[in-house]
């Protein structure tokens, strides 16, 4: 805290250094933008304070040599000198503002505005200001050498490449949307090339793979490139975990599905029968229901009820209930399989998330 308000002190003075060193002539406000687009338009402004004096010139620098000068005597007051990258647009410039057209790498530097008063004090402000000519990239971030999965164990050693561009691009590297350790990251030289110098920064991400990389079964690789406040863009995989906790999940399912099949004749025994069932072969039901008719006379309890009990946990019925559990087995197939064809879709796909591209 007690830091910061230094910080802000000591830029105070800078800042005003100049209105107390200077008394009549003052600049009051330079402003040089720091990142223009190459291709755009740049406006370097340079406001001044006279003080009752009068104006004698307004000249601007780039890198130690003049491109732009104002005269108010002078006819016309603006002119401009040729140099390399400085393309002034004087139906855009005055003695505040100077406009630079189609600004190219070249544009880049060291731009400084001076002010002088007339004669006879001839007094003389200046300031500067640095201006970086971005070349913003064309082509998303790319992330290279992944696998769809991985297991436990498995080394991740991925590369994300940004598009070409100038300055380079600032990679960095998110496991689930989180910032990865400085011992996971692998830095490489940028790539140079073309006659412009432009740059593709790389960015490897190399780590063991652990359970907890995994949620809900995949885990998330993320590159973001970014450039200042220009430039904002990510990519991001999601690969699948090759648990050894899916095989139970499916066992246990399976489990499930055993046992059913074994307690439905048991549950179709308790629901009304339908007649197709209610009709047991009678070579079979014969013997069975005359032991019970028989039984049953002998203790004088005998009904139907008891004869259709003892024919659907015997014959039919039966049957018709491995039928159920076969299509139950089915289904829990093609369950299992679009289950499956679900996550291998999410697996392959590829996010690009366009964010925000703010340029000034
Ligand atoms: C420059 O001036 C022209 C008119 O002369 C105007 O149409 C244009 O918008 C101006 N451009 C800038 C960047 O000020
Ligand atoms: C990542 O890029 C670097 C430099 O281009 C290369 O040497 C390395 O083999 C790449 N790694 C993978 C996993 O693609």
């Amino acid at each position: 805290m007690f830091g910061h308000l230094n910080l802000l002190a000591a830029l105070f003075f800078i800042g005003t250094l100049k209105d107390f060193s200077v008394t009549g002539l003052r600049l009051t406000e330079v402003r040089i933008p720091m990142y223009v687009i190459k291709g755009s338009v740049a406006q370097l402004e340079c406001l001044y304070d006279l003080d009752g004096e009068a104006l004698y010139s307004v000249k601007w620098y780039k890198d130690g040599n003049e491109f732009y000068r104002y005269v108010p005597r002078d006819m016309p007051p603006a002119q401009t000198f040729l140099l390399p990258g400085v393309n002034v647009d004087l139906h855009n410039s005055s003695d505040a503002i100077v406009t630079l057209r189609n600004v190219n790498l070249q544009s880049a530097g060291r731009f400084r505005c001076e002010v002088s008063g007339e004669a006879p004090s001839f007094q003389t402000v200046t300031e500067h200001g640095d201006m970086i000519v971005v070349c913003l990239p064309h082509e998303e971030p790319k992330i290279t050498g992944g696998r769809p999965r991985y297991q436990i164990g498995d080394y991740v050693r991925v590369n994300c490449t940004a598009g070409s561009s100038k300055p380079a691009i600032k990679l960095s590297w998110q496991v689930n949307g989180e910032p990865v350790e400085q011992q996971k990251l692998r830095k490489y030289d940028n790539i140079v090339s073309g006659r412009e110098g432009l740059e593709k920064s790389v960015l490897g991400l190399y780590f063991r793979v652990e359970q907890h990389h995994f949620r809900n079964g995949d885990m998330k690789l993320k590159c973001i490139a970014e450039l200042s406040t220009l430039y904002w863009r990510s990519n991001e995989e999601s690969v699948e975990g090759d648990r050894p906790q899916k095989a139970p999940v499916l066992e246990s399912r399976e489990t499930v599905f055993a046992s059913n099949s074994r307690a439905d004749p048991v549950q179709a025994s308790s629901t009304a029968p339908s007649p197709t069932t209610a009709a047991p072969p009678l070579a079979l039901l014969l013997p069975v229901a005359l032991a019970v008719v028989l039984a049953a006379l002998a203790q004088g309890i005998a009904n139907e009820i008891d004869i259709d009990k003892i024919s659907m946990d015997g014959t039919a019925p039966g049957g018709k209930a491995i039928a159920k559990g076969a299509r139950q087995a089915s289904e829990l197939l093609a369950d299992r399989e679009e289950e499956i064809r679900r996550t291998r879709a999410g697996k392959s796909a590829t996010q690009l998330e366009n964010m925000a591209l703010t340029a000034r």
